[in-house]
């Protein structure tokens, strides 16, 4: 097994591997759990997509989930296939078994670094889980070349004691390092300056890839996400309609066309086929039942809809008066002039051309009455509306 997402990125410094917890940290949203037929699927569109790394499961965490990982790593050959597994030997062997058939398999094993975990959760002292990053890693990397570590709660993490585990995880041979913000709680200059601190201080920094890992607790997993990698960050972890634990993750759709929208103030690209966004957002909402809501950024119903009158007329015009990009370039279709009672006139005679109807203008006037106090009284007017008011006005004039 080779690690060639990371190669790729060390070899182009601007190039962010995206890498996808849909199917894991998606999946453990409550209520979203997906069949295996589901996540195959669903790995199809991600490879599609050329997503570079598909998080496919927690091979221990039940045998259907097992099964998953290592149908997915069976299937799929243009991205990586990585599994879950805590700093314990009997899930990182787990892993390693259900990524095995996979043409390119990665273990992302993790333990928690910050003192509330520590203490809480773990119930272990500092230099236990210090300890405990070299066993696992290194026994990762017995089964596997290519090993994702990450700090759990990174960012609530005292930072020379996070810079000491970093360094032994990377010592132990760990090839990506992930700094996530498991609890949605660091800010985005904040996030930036730990990536900076980290890739500036720690030995062997330089031969890994460090990774961002965000959590929308505080609605920022988007925007901390791009600050990461404005801290050296080159791969940015994510899931599709932003599912995940709690608030969900930082939604894969945004990222990527926040890189790409601005290139200009974030000169870094992904090798993701946005073509592929709508399909896989309107998959995962009909196998989780969880709906988009209609502003939804790149992928909600309304995100390339204008009603107002002022709107219209300029995308009438030019469509980037009113859209920074277009709707086919995330797989929408077309923009859509929604008819309601904030609409003008310019845009209600081109959907009455796109209709089949071409009016004088006294019809057009008498029309365009009629359809103003229908939509004063009716949330949606529908092109049969529409046809039956200019039918009606055709006839009494
Ligand atoms: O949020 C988190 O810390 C995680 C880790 C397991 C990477 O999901
Ligand atoms: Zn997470």
């Amino acid at each position: 097994m080779t690690t060639v997402s990371a190669a790729a990125a060390r070899d182009s410094r601007d190039r962010v591997i995206v890498f996808d917890t849909t199917m894991r940290d998606g999946e453990q949203s409550p209520g979203a759990s997906m069949s295996l037929d589901e996540k195959l699927e669903l790995a199809k569109i991600l490879e599609d997509m050329r997503v570079d790394v598909i998080e496919a499961g927690f091979p221990i965490a039940s045998n259907g989930d097992f099964e998953a990982v290592r149908a997915i790593a069976e299937i799929v050959t243009e991205s990586t296939i990585c599994g879950l597994a805590r700093a314990a030997p009997a899930d990182i062997e787990r892993c390693a078994e259900a990524i095995r058939p996979a043409k390119r398999g990665r273990i992302h094993t993790f333990i928690s670094t910050s003192p509330v975990h520590m203490k809480w959760k773990l119930q272990m002292e500092p230099e236990k889980v210090l300890d405990m990053v070299t066993r696992s890693v290194s026994h990762a990397r017995n089964l596997c070349d290519d090993v994702e570590w990450s700090a759990e709660d990174a960012t609530r993490t005292e930072r020379d004691f996070l810079r000491r585990c970093v360094e032994a995880a990377i010592r132990a041979g760990a090839t990506t390092i992930n700094i996530p913000d498991t609890v949605g709680y660091t800010y985005p200059s904040e996030y930036a300056d730990i990536f900076r601190d980290l890739i500036e201080n720690v030995p062997g920094a330089d031969k890994v890839i460090f990774s961002t890992h965000c959590h929308n607790d505080l609605g920022l997993a988007v925007a901390n996400s791009l600050s990461g990698v404005q801290g050296g960050a080159r791969q940015v972890e994510v899931a599709v309609n932003g599912i995940g634990e709690r608030a969900g993750n930082a939604a894969l759709e945004e990222v990527v066309m926040a890189l790409r929208v601005r290139g200009d103030r974030l000169p870094f690209h992904t090798g993701v086929d946005a073509t592929h966004i709508t399909r896989a957002s309107r998959y995962v909402s009909a196998i989780t039942g969880f709906p988009v809501q209609f502003n939804k950024a790149i992928v909600g119903k309304n995100a390339f809809a204008h009603e107002s009158g002022i709107h219209q007329d300029g995308m009438l015009k030019n469509a980037e008066t009113y859209e920074i990009m277009r709707p086919d370039d995330v797989g929408q279709g077309s923009t859509n002039l929604v008819m309601g009672k904030h609409s003008g006139r310019h845009a209600f005679r081109e959907k009455l051309k796109e209709l089949g109807y071409d009016l004088g203008q006294n019809a057009l006037n008498e029309a365009f009455q009629r359809f103003k106090d229908l939509a004063d009284k009716k949330k949606h007017v529908f092109d049969d509306d529409l046809i039956a008011l200019v039918d009606d006005a055709l006839a009494s004039s």
